[in-house]
Order: C-alpha cells, then structure tokens, then sequence
C-alpha cells in the first residue's frame, strides 16, 4: 500500500463536511473506484492520518463510522479490513456530494392542501396585519426571567414528559384568570393548556366531530378554524353575520331541519366585522345549544384588548348546560410565536381532549407554561394588558383619524370598541380590486373580504385593517397611500 495517497477531492471539500465525513467519503469512493477491493486491508490510522494530512482521533472517528455503516470491518490485532460484502450501491451520506442528489420531488402521489396560499407581503411593506400585537412591547426581562427559573429549578424535571393538560400551575393560573374575570368559575381540572387556539381548535374537532356532521360556521369568519373543523370530516353550514353577530335564527332553522353537532364563533367580537353578539341572541344560542345537545365552540380571542367600558362576558359563563367548549389564547395579549392556547369546559370534556392532544404532540412546553403561570400569578400579563389597551386605543384613534382625513367617505367603518383590527367596506361605486391592488402597490396589505369568506358566499368589499402591531405614524402613512390608491 506504499503508493497510495489519499486525498479530499474538491466536490466533497467544498460540501462544508466536517473533516471525519469528508476522510469517510474519500474512502468510500476508494472502494467504489476498486482500489480498496472487498477484503483488502486498510493502511493503519497512523499512516491515514499523515496521508490525510489530519489528527489520529479523526481518522479513527471516520473509520468507527464506516465500520458502523458496514463498509469496514476491524479484525482486533489484525487490522481493519473493507468488508467482503459491501454494502449495496445505495448512495451513503458518505458519498461525496450525496446531498446534491436528494430528491427534490416527491415519489408517491398526494391530494394538495385545501386551502388556498395566502399572499405574502413582500419586505418593507405596511402590513396592517389583522391578528398581531406589537412584538417590541412583549415584556420578555420578565419572562425571560420566569423562563430561566423554570428550566433550572427542580433539577431541571421540566425538561421531561409530563401531563398533556399542561402545566398544573398555568392551568390553576387560568382558571384564576377565566374565573375571575370572565365569569366561569372552573377549576383547574377544566383547563387544558394548548398550543394556541389553534390547536384546541384542532382537538375538539379531533374529540368531537365525525366525518359528516354540520358543524355551523359565521361567514364571514376565521379560516383556520374551519381548516380544523373540516380535517376532522365536518361539513360546514355558512351562517350569516349581522349588525347583532351571528344569526342566531338561521341556526335554530338548520337546527330544526338536520342536526347540528356544533357551532364554532367569535361572540366577543366577532371576526373579522368586531360587532358583538347581542344578549337576546346569547341567551337564544345557549337555550337552543342546550335543547339540541349542540357542542358551542365559543373563540374568545381577544378578551382582554377591550378599549370601552368592560368586555362582555363569554357565553361559557352563562352556560349551565355544560355545552359550551371555551377557546382562549395568549397570542393576542402577549406573542403568538409562544403559542400558548387553552380550553376550558367540563372536566371529562378536558379529559377527551387531552387525550388527543397525547397523540397529537403529547404536550407542551413545560418549562414555557410555568414561566407564563408565573407571570399570570404576579401580575405580569395583566399589567402588560393595561398598557397594551392603552396603546393599542391611541393607535386605533390615531388610524381612525387619519382614514377619515385621506379617504373621507370613500371608506365606511364603525370604530371597533376593542380588539386590534378594523372592519371597514369600500363605498359600492368604487372598484374594490383595483384599490387593493393599488394598495398594494404602494407596499399597505391587509386582509379582503375575499381571505375571510367560504366559496359559495359573494365576499362583500370589505377590509380588515390591523392597527396593533404599527406605530401612529406608519399607520397614517399606510393611510395616506390607501387615499392615493383610489381612482383619481
Ligand atoms: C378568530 C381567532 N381565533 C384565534 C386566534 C388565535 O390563534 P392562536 O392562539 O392559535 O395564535 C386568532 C388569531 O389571529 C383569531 O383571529
């Protein structure tokens, strides 16, 4: 073996491989080349070592690997030895390049999502982003704070598996919240902590729906609640809104003439137009729900950002039939990208629904949950509530104004009393299209009608105007541009 030298070849140096995979591959493709044949002895780790111009440590870690993949065998005493039987011809990570061939098409065939892809605004746009609070005032000393405690206290035990209901202590911290200020009056075992509304969403329409049952939705409404009713086989029955919410009557006549297995709205403020469910429909739903044993999936997304007076409270409060699923989340109030989420309802409801959540992604984050627990407990989330609310309502005062001084009449809209987002309806004689695509032209997104709507309802030319997540004066600017967007 004298005359050999070894040698990185420049495909594989330049994959950015360590130094043991790039040793590796340049003697799998020795083999391949036959100049190791089957059986053939290798030169020993020294002699590797200094041909390969690397440590003796590398090389043995490159050879362990191959022995591991069967391309060598080591003979103790004896030395190490390509194996008689090679692995087959299969493409090794080991072979120089082998990234370079992953396939970049699938090789089976599958059914595209239903959903249809929502347009991303490109960098640098005004994005008057419907769902998003202001990230830069997240209070994350005190979180970061809570976050390092939970992930070092207990010798680290929150690292481990635990219960998918989530965290004892957020759930305690959360049926404080729910009952102390919504009306709900739970325990903690009613609660079960979820990876955003989202997935509680997710796992009462998982627990609770069969292929084929009509679960009722509000049209317009909100699409990703849908998406999860309808995975789970539900057929959707579009409901329509109103100057009182949901049309509560419309219900009572489907409920009438098939069953219903639930229905999924917004009562607080209803999404997207903001408007609340009156009392006499609340009152309606709840004796109707409770007649028909109908589930009432109840999204109260954004409780806590009411700007006037006091926010309602949920219909799970008034509900003595135990038909009521409540959907909370933290997203609004203090980041989405924490995904944290809750449902609360009769115990053995939680029960079903953790069982679930077992299968889905067993639990959450349980270092996160009691950081976030302990923020609820002290004050932290509620404090920041405040000052959101305050903010939030300059921003919205600051956007109404300047809607009103660049579009007039051109753009109708009731000033929402909480929430982070304004309904508004283009005036009729105007092309809608044409003005959202100048819109958007001059870099100002936001969601149509259009995003919010089922296909067999005609979307009315409507917008929904973000306003949480931008400061007063980006929102006038996106206001000026909105007013030059419109035909001259
Ligand atoms: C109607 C509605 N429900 C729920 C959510 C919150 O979802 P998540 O908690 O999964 O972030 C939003 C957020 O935009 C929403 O608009």
């Amino acid at each position: 073996m004298s005359e050999w030298t070894f040698g990185f070849d420049a495909a594989a140096a330049a994959t950015g491989d360590t130094l043991q995979a790039r040793i590796g591959a340049a003697l799998v493709a020795e083999v391949r080349r036959g100049r190791l044949p089957p059986g053939s002895r290798l030169p020993g780790s020294r002699r590797l070592a200094e041909a390969f111009g690397v440590h003796r440590n590398t090389v043995l870690a490159a050879l362990r690997a191959l022995e591991a993949e069967g391309w060598l065998v080591a003979r103790p005493g004896s030395g190490t030895y390509v194996a008689a039987d090679l692995p087959d011809r299969l493409e090794s990570a080991w072979t120089a390049g082998a990234r370079s061939i992953a396939p970049t098409q699938p090789g089976f065939d599958f059914a595209p999502a239903p959903e249809q892809p929502v347009p991303v605004p490109p960098h640098g746009a005004l994005v008057l982003a419907g769902g998003a609070p202001d990230l830069r005032r997240v209070p994350v000393t005190a979180l970061t704070r809570a976050w390092r405690r939970a992930l070092t206290v207990a010798g680290g035990t929150l690292l481990g598996y635990g219960p998918p209901e989530g965290h004892p202590a957020l759930r305690s911290a959360l049926a404080d919240l729910t009952s102390r200020v919504r009306g709900l009056s739970a325990g903690p075992e009613q609660v079960i902590v979820t990876r955003g509304a989202q997935q509680a969403l997710d796992l009462v329409a998982r627990a609770f729906v069969r292929p084929g049952d009509v679960v009722a939705v509000e049209v317009l409404g909100y699409p990703p609640a849908w998406s999860a009713l309808e995975r789970a086989g539900a057929r959707l029955l579009p409901l329509p809104v109103d100057g009182d919410g949901l049309d509560v009557e419309a219900l009572e006549r489907a409920a009438a003439a098939n069953p219903v297995r639930a229905v999924y709205l917004t009562p607080h403020h209803q999404f997207p137009t903001m408007v609340p469910l009156s009392p006499g429909r609340r009152a309606r739903l709840l004796s109707l729900a409770a007649a028909h044993r109908m589930i009432v999936i109840e999204d109260d997304y954004d409780n806590e950002l009411h700007h006037v007076g006091r926010p309602l409270l949920p219909l799970a409060s008034a509900d003595r039939a135990g038909v009521v699923i409540y959907v909370g989340t933290l997203s609004k109030i203090l980041a989405p990208g924490l995904r944290i989420g809750f449902a609360v309802a009769p115990a053995q409801v939680i029960t079903r629904l953790a069982a679930e959540r077992r299968v889905v992604d067993r639990q959450g984050d349980r270092a996160l949950e009691a950081a976030v627990a302990e923020l609820l407990e002290d004050g932290e989330v509620q404090r920041h509530a405040r000052r959101m609310r305050r903010l939030y309502s300059a921003r919205r005062d600051a956007l109404v104004l300047a809607l009103r001084a660049e579009l007039g009449d051109a753009l109708a809209f009731d000033v929402p009393a909480g929430g982070v987002a304004l309904w508004a309806r283009l005036r009729r004689d105007l092309p809608f299209d044409a003005w959202v695509a100048a819109c958007r032209a001059r870099g100002v997104w936001f969601q149509t009608a259009a995003e919010l709507c089922r296909p067999e309802v005609r979307p009315p030319p409507c917008v929904r105007l973000g306003f949480a997540s931008l400061e007063e004066e980006a929102l006038r600017r996106a206001a000026v541009h909105m007013g030059e967007a419109l035909p001259r």
